[in-house]
């Protein structure tokens, strides 16, 4: 039977992907950022996971105007790196698993979330970010990706309940696929940033980590955020927080934090990590960042 075993949360600025393309990812404003993403690094290596059901948002690169889907689940065998204005990033094809993605479509449709099925397409650095910062330069990706994209360019994006609801509805259809897969839910995307207008760069230390305490433990009060709190809070972009709540809604009712970092500058957003297990009373943590101190860690 496929587990889902640990969750992860993360930011996918696109100068990230640009900084470790060009070896400048320990350059001095780019260290304090990657560093937080080193102990991941090494808990990967010994996690392994076969599968990763990467929740993301495409950026006007698969889909623009035309064709706006709320919810979307790629099935196809490979994803390559899209073209974002600057050539493709010189990273891995992405490789997916038809036969998870398509068994989780039919699940999910038939729990009544009406998924739009994506064969074809390529994938920009809301999936290829987080893939870099996890697993560094690598030949080919260690593992193989279930995209799962959510609107949250266009408005109006899904609810962070509904988010939520659709989290625990991937749990439903992993429980039921029979091979043995060791699975991760990633969330993607924020944290506080805008990008544009008056109030480009805002950043909101206190609302991001109070988001991240509330990814923690059995509280599901961060389903109840309206949108118009991210706006008014987190910024035009800070949205795609909602994106991180699919991954919680999948790992349970209650969750344990093993590592957690957060940084202000990078580029003109603040970047955040978390790494969740379900914590469903079983201690397989032998590693846990966090464990030094009971507060939690904040920039
Ligand atoms: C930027 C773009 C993003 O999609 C994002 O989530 C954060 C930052 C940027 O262009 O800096
Ligand atoms: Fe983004």
């Amino acid at each position: 039977m496929a587990r889902i075993t640990a969750g992860v949360g993360s930011s996918h600025v696109p100068l990230l992907g640009v900084a470790h393309d060009q070896q400048k990812d320990r350059d001095a404003y780019f260290a304090p950022i990657f560093e937080g993403f080193d102990w991941t690094r090494e808990w990967e290596k010994t996690e392994k996971p076969d599968v990763v059901i990467l929740v993301y948002n495409d950026h006007a690169s698969a889909f623009d105007m035309k064709i706006i889907p709320t919810f979307a689940i790629g099935c196809g065998e490979r994803y390559k790196p899209a073209d974002e204005g600057w050539g493709p990033r010189p990273v891995p094809d992405v490789h997916g698993h038809p036969d998870l993605a398509w068994h989780i479509a039919q699940s999910l449709i038939l729990d009544e979330f009406d998924m739009t099925i994506i064969n074809e397409m390529e994938v920009d650095h809301g999936l290829t970010v987080p893939l870099t910062m996890m697993f560094g330069d690598v030949a080919e990706w260690p593992v193989k990706v279930v995209p799962l994209a959510v609107n949250v360019v266009t408005y109006p994006p899904p609810s962070g309940n509904r988010c939520w609801a659709l989290g625990e509805a991937i749990a439903r259809a992993v429980a039921s696929f029979p091979e043995d897969l060791n699975v991760q839910v990633w969330g993607t995307g924020g944290m506080s940033h805008q990008l544009q207008g008056p109030r480009a760069g805002l950043i909101n230390k206190e609302w991001d980590n109070d988001f991240l305490d509330g990814l923690v433990g059995d509280t599901d009060r961060l389903r109840k955020v309206p949108h118009i709190e991210y706006l008014r809070e987190t910024g035009s972009e800070g949205i795609e927080m909602v994106m991180w709540l699919i991954m919680r809604g999948a790992l349970g009712k209650r969750t344990k934090a093993i590592h957690r970092h957060y940084h202000v500058p990078c580029s003109n957003t603040a970047i955040g990590h978390i790494v969740l297990r379900p914590d469903n009373g079983e201690s397989f943590d032998t590693r846990d960042s966090t464990a030094a101190s009971d507060a939690p860690l904040t920039a």
